[in-house]
């Protein structure tokens, strides 16, 4: 195993589709870094099929059996903890955070929204956008504060709302940016080129 290399823990709650493309950019070499985990809330999620497919450990742990949010998430940190992670990953992960997952990883919690934040937080950034009558929609990728997709921005991308585009096709055309973008910033967090001043995300050379 080579030393330098960063482990992540991926968090997501349905297909996978931004674990798969974390996962094949930590084996081509693009980002210096190695899934150690796939954690889901969701016992069907496909982003579980996804990782077994890697060999990827994998953890099912579901809200329903603990009895608080925050029973949850200090169970969802130790667990990381035992895989000694140095970057979290929420990917299409459809839990806010609580208090207790951001002592335990502070600064080292990254989400990816589909939408330019603070535009359309929330769980549907792309209906949102449309149903607004968005000319513009985009990809945000930031690091998770205490409130909903509030966190400081990392990268952010866009793309222009296409005449009659219907959400399947503009959540494909977005899914592409995002597949570019998440690990774009999960390289520049691992080689340490990412330093947070209050709001702002600053890119060292
Ligand atoms: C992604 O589009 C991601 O931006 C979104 O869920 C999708 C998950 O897709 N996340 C949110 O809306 C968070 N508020 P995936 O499971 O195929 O990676």
């Amino acid at each position: 195993m080579n030393s330098d290399k960063k482990r992540l823990a991926v968090l997501a709650s349905g297909s996978g589709s931004n674990l798969q493309a974390i996962i094949e950019n930590c084996q081509n070499g693009y980002i210096p870094a190695e899934v150690a985990v796939v954690l889901s809330n969701n016992t069907s999620a496909y982003a579980i099929e996804r990782a077994k497919n890697f060999n990827i450990a994998t953890v099912v742990l579901e809200t329903k059996d603990f009895d608080s949010r925050e029973a949850y998430d200090k169970k969802v940190v130790e667990i990381l903890k035992s895989y000694e992670i140095d970057l979290v990953v929420l990917a299409g992960y459809m839990l806010l955070v609580t208090s207790e997952f951001l002592k335990g990883f502070q600064g080292r919690i990254m989400n990816i929204h589909p939408a330019l934040l603070p535009a359309f937080a929330g769980t549907d950034g792309i209906g949102d956008a449309l149903t607004y009558g968005a000319k513009v929609a985009g990809v945000t990728v930031h690091f998770v504060d205490e409130g909903c997709d509030t966190g400081p921005i990392i990268l952010q991308d866009c793309l222009k709302i296409k005449e009659g585009e219907t959400k399947e096709e503009l959540a494909k055309r977005i899914h592409t940016i995002e597949h570019r973008l998440y690990p774009e910033a999960i390289k520049l967090f691992c080689e340490g080129r990412l330093e947070v001043e209050g709001r702002t995300v600053k890119l060292k050379s």
